[in-house]
């Protein structure tokens, strides 16, 4: 039973944690910086690494100090991610595992999302479909084996938690735009406004959101709709093309179980429709694990650890790390 230290920091979120046995947070901190970026409408990369370099040394010695635990291992976002945000990570895992004398262990950004199910009440057993859907990502992947994926289908364009973004910008809604697009859709009606549907018909696993994204701005400027009835219509058309093409990927591989993970994964439409019209089990995490955190890097990392494999120190960060080819169809 191995205690890691997970330490994320590809983005805006300083998440560190220590996870037991791949599945018990034993204690978990997070640096949120929205509200910084918040103001700019959108996420400030080298912001983002100097707020990574101010608050990681203390977050880390926060949780250490609450887990009271010694720690068999570091894991650690290399990619994909911000270049700057991820060297502040990475630079930091390695000083801590030199330091410790224990292993390092590098983790695919996806793959941590995808492990945060295992931190769950009721993990799934591979083989699985996974739904990661967040800022940087919209994918659907088949999860064989640990470790062992087939990337299905991706989107060609933006992802889908970057159009919510997007969108909401376009609607005079805060960032981030996912929480305030759900928010500001409860008020109004999913029907007002038909939005296209991406690549919604062309029995594809990939998915495109740049069109929808740009009809809602033409929606917007003809002004005949309100702003609840645009934020109600473009996320049920949103999450419309994530349940349609699970359903197809479900059809072709044969899954039996689905993951959704990553920061949309948070969206209530989106988690009640998944359940509501798929045929097969649906994990997810907590709202709290949707978002970046440490706890999902160190459960992937326990689950490397479990099969050797680790990293060397002269591992460095990759903004474009890919998880695997795609798959041939
Ligand atoms: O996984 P994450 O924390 O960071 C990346 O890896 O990108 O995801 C952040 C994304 C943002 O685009 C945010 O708008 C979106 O997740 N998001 C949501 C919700 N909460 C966060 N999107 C839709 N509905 C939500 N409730
Ligand atoms: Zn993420």
């Amino acid at each position: 039973m191995a205690i890691v230290l997970g330490i994320e920091t590809s983005c805006d979120e300083t998440g560190i944690a220590v996870v037991e046995d791949g599945s018990r947070i034993v204690a978990s901190a997070l640096a949120s910086q929205v509200p910084v970026h918040a103001q700019f409408g959108g996420v400030v990369p080298e912001i983002a690494s100097r707020r990574h370099t101010q608050c990681i040394s203390q977050l880390a010695q926060q949780t250490v100090d609450e887990a009271g635990v010694a720690v068999d291992a570091v894991a650690v976002t290399i990619g994909p991610g911000l270049m700057g945000a991820l060297m502040v990570g990475v630079g930091f895992a390695k000083g801590l595992a030199y330091a410790w004398n224990v292993p390092l262990v590098p983790v695919h950004h996806i793959e941590g999302h995808i492990f945060s199910v295992f931190l769950t009440d009721s993990p799934p057993t591979f083989p699985f479909l996974a739904l990661v859907v967040s800022g940087g990502h919209t994918c659907l992947i088949a999860c064989d084996k640990p470790h062992q994926y087939r990337l299905l289908g991706s989107t060609r364009d933006d992802a889908v938690g970057e159009s919510f973004d997007k969108v909401a910008r376009l609607l005079d809604l805060p960032y981030p735009g996912g929480p305030s697009i759900q928010k500001t859709a409860e008020a109004g009606n999913p029907n007002a406004v038909r939005f296209p549907r991406g690549l919604g018909k062309s029995g594809e696993l990939e998915f495109s959101y740049s069109g929808l994204k740009t009809s809602v701005l033409y929606a917007r400027q003809r002004e005949t709709a309100s702003i609840p009835d645009l934020a109600a219509s473009f996320q049920w058309a949103a999450v419309d093309v994530l349940v349609s093409k699970t359903r197809l990927a479900i059809e072709r591989t044969g899954a039996t179980r689905l993951v959704l993970a990553g920061g949309v994964a948070a969206n209530r439409l989106l988690r009640e429709r998944l359940v509501a019209e798929l045929p097969i089990p649906v994990h997810m995490p907590p709202l709290s694990l949707c978002i970046d955190n440490g706890a999902m890097i160190a459960a992937a990392g326990d689950s490397r650890l479990r099969h050797g494999l680790c990293g060397h120190f002269r591992v460095t960060p990759n903004p474009n790390l890919p998880l695997c080819v795609p798959a041939q169809s």
